[in-house]
């Protein structure tokens, strides 16, 4: 970003108590398309390749900067006495930064950078003291012009005349300003009005009067500015990030079949020539080489990876630490968890693999299991390279099936089963000839079967 390669600094705006969220975790904190709400304007700042991003929080204070520990410098405000005492509570942390500074909040997680650059250039290109982003949207800070179409101030609706609460232009709460004129103004700041707080809207005013030039950028999109202050705001910022997604996904070559039905968070890859049938829920991490292929309901979380041409559902589910391999086929109702699967492993249907290393080209039956858990601990299976796994066995782990090694169906599996070798653990079949024929004489009693009545 440059205003005349001006350095820039970003201060976000965390602070605030979040009540009307009802929850128990901070609101920045509240996941919003696989990342913490702060995790967007913190990825926006970052976008412009600041000196300093400076985030003021306040609520649960600790765990916000454990979690995004080392991607900004943290100041606490305490107690919260509006948006301009929190931009006061950054100034140590820029006491010797000279350039322009950009204030954010951290529940308007819909901000683009590109937005952020036509500020600077308006700042460039008018020599504002001040450049104030609005939008007609229904926010409390009212922006005031004058009869020459000048912003003069911000009025806060509760301090707004009736005439001046009919303005649909509003205050979106981003602004960008030189340093020194942000602190020259923000200290001449008081807490007269209905909230009895430090209101950083008041600097408008006062840099118009000191004779300081501030222009309003109208926002193209109004709601790049959606604040987050409830659920149903989450619920409809969740929305929008998913759209923006999806349109990005298909922008490079990925088919999403049904956009509506498609729930894809920010942080997933998927490559070229992927096709996401209806209903799937992509979440976290997870990347997706190319040519995959989900078909209807599945579910993949946290930080899976499918290789390129993988084949995937309808109806499954791929849970963290998964790595599928080139060509894998995950079928309906198989489930994978912390599991490395080679090339052209099958699973077609009914499977579990769970904490399992499997060599390429194996392949799991109809209803085969990896039982990775005895009810304390969970252990680690070894399936080799091209071994088949009959339907319905259950490999008991820990246990290493060997390459080209054949498990018969029905089976449960305790040992290692060498390479090559077939491994039988079932009950041997017995027939009692003759056994229906006698059962049909004697309807009340079973003599010889195990029916239940
Ligand atoms: C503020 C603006 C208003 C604007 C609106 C846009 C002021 C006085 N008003 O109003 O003009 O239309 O945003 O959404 O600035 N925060 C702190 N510490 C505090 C108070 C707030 O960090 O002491 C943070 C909050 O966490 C939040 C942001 O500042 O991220 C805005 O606070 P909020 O209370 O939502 O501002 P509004 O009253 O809605």
């Amino acid at each position: 970003m440059s205003v005349a390669d001006r350095p820039i600094a970003v201060i976000i705006l965390a602070a605030g108590k979040g009540t009307r969220m009802k929850s128990r975790t901070a609101k920045v904190l509240q996941p919003l398309a696989g990342r913490p709400m702060l995790g967007y304007a913190l990825a926006t700042a970052e976008a412009l390749c600041p000196e300093h991003i400076v985030v003021v929080v306040g609520r649960d204070a600790e765990t916000v900067e454990e979690r995004f520990a080392g991607r900004a410098n943290f100041v606490r405000q305490e107690p919260q006495r509006g948006t301009g005492h929190a931009v006061l509570t950054a100034r140590d942390a820029l006491a010797d930064f000279r350039g322009d500074v950009l204030i954010l909040y951290g529940d308007t997680p819909l901000l683009r950078p590109e937005t952020l650059r036509s500020m600077s250039e308006l700042r460039a290109e008018t020599d504002a003291a001040l450049v104030v982003l609005t939008a007609e949207v229904d926010v409390r800070g009212i922006i005031v012009r004058d009869a020459n179409g000048r912003v003069v101030r911000i009025v806060e609706a509760p301090d707004a005349t009736p005439a001046e609460l009919e303005i649909a232009e509003r205050n979106t709460g981003v602004y960008l300003l030189d340093s020194e004129w942000l602190w020259k103004t923000l200290s001449q700041v008081g807490d007269d009005n209905e909230q009895g707080e430090i209101y950083l809207t008041d600097i408008l005013e006062i840099s118009v009067r000191e004779g300081g030039r501030v222009e309003a950028l109208p926002l193209a999109e109004p709601s790049e500015s959606l604040g987050v202050d409830n659920r149903a705001q989450l619920a409809q910022a969740a929305k929008l990030l998913r759209e923006r997604k999806l349109a990005e996904l298909m922008e490079a070559g990925v088919s999403i079949v049904d956009p509506d039905s498609t729930h894809i968070d920010s942080d997933v890859r998927i490559g070229r020539d992927s096709t996401i049938e209806p209903g799937c829920v992509i979440q976290g991490n997870a990347s997706l080489g190319d040519g995959v292929r989900v078909k209807p309901g599945c579910v993949i979380e946290g930080d899976c990876e499918i290789g390129d041409d993988a084949q995937i559902g309808p109806n499954a589910h791929l849970r963290p630490g998964t790595r599928l391999g080139p060509g894998v086929r995950i079928g309906n109702f198989v489930e994978v968890k912390n599991s490395i699967l080679g090339a052209g492993v099958k699973a077609d249907h009914l499977s579990y693999i769970g904490d399992a290393d499997v060599g390429a080209g194996a392949s799991f039956g109809a209803g085969s299991i990896v039982v990775n858990y005895d009810g304390i601990t969970k252990s680690r299976s070894t399936i080799g390279e091209g071994a088949f796994i009959g339907c319905n066995a259950n490999l008991i782990a820990p246990v290493t099936i060997q390459a080209n090694s054949f498990v018969a169906a029905g089976s449960t599996i305790t040992q290692d089963v060498p390479t090559d070798a077939l491994a039988v653990g079932r009950a041997r079949q017995r027939n009692v000839e003759g056994w229906v024929a006698r059962r049909r004489r004697k309807p009340s009693s079973s003599p010889d079967g195990d029916g239940t009545r």
